[in-house]
């Protein structure tokens, strides 16, 4: 892909403010690896959620031309240790929108759920940063298209955090050339119109709350990890393979094949960081306790209830919406106790980012 297509030719100038609310999302298929700027060693896949999401505002006034300025505001306060991550972002994706280097921006960003919660929010408040960002330029392009701004606020929201990528649409996101979808690629996510099964649409997403800690290890090293793994080939080769039978069983309905590959997925990942060198073992013993039981419930009660995992502790129950009951049941029973001061939060899979008016 020539990304030079992602360099609007438009002159972007003045004031301007707006907001987005971007949610999180979870992979089935995990990214885990990564080549030249951002860009995927495998195809992904994810539910896009509801409940976590970003907001952002963003205020863009003109200045004197120079390197990149900003001010953030996280929960109303200064941060300080947000900046490198927003400042090396901002300078990435001055190539692709140059009015960056004439305007100073003030970010404020709110989470729907607790940052020390251990749940990621770098996808989600990468890509509410990007859709401020595109949307501004918008205001200077008017035939740009709605296809054309999700493709390019997901291609900015990447080069922040790969998994970004498929923060901007929903209910379900591909990120990564596969030839399961025609138009999938590596340099933005895309949510095929196709016709999941309807159960999908509405699943349910538990995260338990095992370790509210910062992440043992950062994405960055870990991807960098798999660039000499010694089953680095296998797994790519895997998630491919994985890819192409989701989508089958996504559009089928296979719960009993979902389940399997969902799992199947989580282990794999952290698999890899175990036998990376150096290895990472981010499962503690409450995530283990958790899975067991999970696996118990699920043979007792033939309940299509099935686990996954991102790069930490926390456990995310995925289950279909017509079983909420008993399994809320169970976690409040049985589960709650693996969590750290109890918390879990309750998602559900959702339909992709909204501008919020201001
Ligand atoms: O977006 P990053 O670079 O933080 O990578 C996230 C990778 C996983 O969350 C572990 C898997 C995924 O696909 O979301």
């Amino acid at each position: 892909m020539n990304t030079n297509s992602f360099i609007f030719q438009t002159n972007v100038q003045g004031q301007y403010r707006t907001k987005w609310k971007a949610p999180s999302n979870i992979a089935l298929v995990k990214y885990w690896g990564k080549y030249g700027e951002q860009l995927p060693e495998n195809p992904s896949i994810s539910f896009t959620l509801s409940q976590c999401f970003t907001n952002t505002e963003v205020s863009f006034s003109e200045r004197e031309p120079g390197g990149v300025a900003f001010d953030f505001l996280f929960e109303q306060k200064k941060q300080p240790e947000f900046y490198p991550k927003i400042q090396k972002f901002m300078e990435r994706i001055t190539t692709y929108f140059p009015a960056l280097k004439r305007h100073h921006l003030s970010i404020s960003s709110h989470n729907s759920f607790p940052h020390s919660s251990g749940v990621a929010s770098s996808a989600s408040a990468m890509a509410a940063l990007a859709l401020c960002i595109v949307d501004f330029e918008k205001q200077f392009h008017s035939d740009l298209t709605e296809e054309a701004f999700l493709q390019k606020a997901s291609f900015l929201a990447r080069l922040g955090s790969g998994s970004a990528a498929r923060s901007i649409a929903g209910p379900l996101t591909i990120w990564g050339y596969t030839k399961a979808f025609s138009q999938s690629n590596d340099h933005y996510a895309i949510a095929p119109s196709v016709e999941w099964h309807p159960i999908f649409l509405d699943y349910q997403d538990t995260i338990l709350i095992v370790d509210k800690g910062q992440k043992k290890v950062s994405s960055t090293l870990g991807h960098a990890l798999m660039q000499d793994h010694p089953f680095a080939t296998q797994r790519f080769e895997q998630a491919h393979k994985n890819l192409g039978e989701f989508k089958r069983v996504l559009i089928a309905g296979d719960l009993e094949r979902f389940i399997d590959l969902v799992e199947s997925e989580a282990l794999c990942l952290h698999a890899m960081m175990m036998t990376s060198n150096p290895h990472f073992v981010l499962m503690q013993p409450n995530t283990l306790s958790i899975i067991e039981k999970v696996e118990d419930f699920r043979l007792q009660t033939q309940l299509p209830i099935c686990f996954t995992l991102d790069a930490g502790a926390n456990v995310h129950l995925l289950y279909p919406l017509q079983h909420r009951i008993p399994i809320i049941d169970f976690i409040r029973e049985e589960l709650v106790i693996h969590c750290q001061k109890g918390q879990y939060i309750e998602d559900q899979v959702g339909n992709g980012a909204k501008k919020i008016l201001v």
